[in-house]
């Protein structure tokens, strides 16, 4: 069987991308899939850092778009988690140097290669965009509680849809206390607006920092509330039902907890 390809995407930039494609690519790996991640973000690349594993590069996914190599060799396997890959970016080259038919005939092959590919998308809706979303037949979009964000992400949204992409919503950086003050949008109001189907609700949590700066995966924390939220999300996507939608809160009070828990239709 086939693998899928997921898409990672946003619109805004600095709202999560990297650390939800890293995450659940992880988190996927650990459920027993064979995963690449791959950094569309060329020029840039991020990823690499992130996962911990920017000193182990040989070639890039420039390098097996343009058949100076083969997928195994671009791809980095990770030492920590069984069945992870991942396929960096380029820093050298500009997001032109990729063509539709390349990045085609290499999303073909990494379907046949893994269970689940999963793209990390650079901010904006050009070409580099575009580029990530070739061969997707998911879509992930992270917004966080910002209009700025979801009016972005509503964009990009009406871009999916134009090409055959349904879109699941990630609200990333859920902060309970800023809502209750007022200063910030609610996961709900983001559910509201952008009205898609909701694959997960993550909070901020100073602990996603300390992971992309130390490059340990998230997931691997059982004490980070963020890598709790993505393994719930990764669980989602591999089609386990009935995974809760647990709502971010900032009470440890275990009445709170049970109170604020709550089953959404998936
Ligand atoms: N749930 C979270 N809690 C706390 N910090 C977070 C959370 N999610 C992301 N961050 C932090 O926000 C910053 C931006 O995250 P990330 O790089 O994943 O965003 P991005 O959408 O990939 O950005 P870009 O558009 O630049 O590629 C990083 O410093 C990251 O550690
Ligand atoms: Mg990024």
């Amino acid at each position: 069987m086939e693998g899928k390809i997921i898409v990672v995407t946003s619109g805004k930039g600095g709202v999560g991308k990297t650390t939800a494609t890293s995450s659940i690519g992880a988190a996927l790996a650990l459920e027993g899939n064979r995963v690449a991640i791959v950094d569309m973000d060329i020029g840039l690349r991020n990823l690499d850092v992130v996962m911990g594993l920017e000193n182990r590069i040989v070639f890039n996914i420039v390098d097996v778009v343009q058949q100076r190599c083969k997928i195994e060799q671009a791809a980095i396997r990770d030492r920590r988690i069984d069945n992870l890959f991942l396929i960096p970016a380029s820093q050298s080259d500009n997001k032109d140097v990729l063509t539709t038919s390349g990045v085609e005939r290499v999303a073909k092959e990494l379907r046949k290669q893994f269970d689940y590919v999963i793209m990390d998308s650079p901010a904006g809706i050009e070409r580099g965009f575009e580029n990530s979303i070739i061969g997707a037949s998911e879509a992930l979009v992270v917004c966080t509680p910002d209009v700025s964000a979801v009016r972005d992400a509503d964009r990009v949204i009406g871009i999916l849809y134009s090409r055959s992409l349904t879109p699941k919503l990630i609200v990333n950086r859920i902060e309970p206390a800023r809502v209750r003050r007022g200063e910030m949008l609610s996961h709900e109001d983001v559910m509201e607006v952008l009205s898609i189907e909701l694959a997960g609700l993550v909070p901020m949590d100073d602990k996603v920092l300390i992971s992309s700066n130390t490059g340990t995966p998230l997931v691997l924390q059982n004490d980070s509330k963020a890598g709790q939220a993505f393994r719930r999300i990764a669980r989602r996507i591999n089609g386990e039902e009935n995974v809760p939608f647990e709502v971010p809160t900032d009470k440890t009070n275990m009445w709170s907890k049970i109170g604020k828990t709550f089953g959404l239709r998936q």
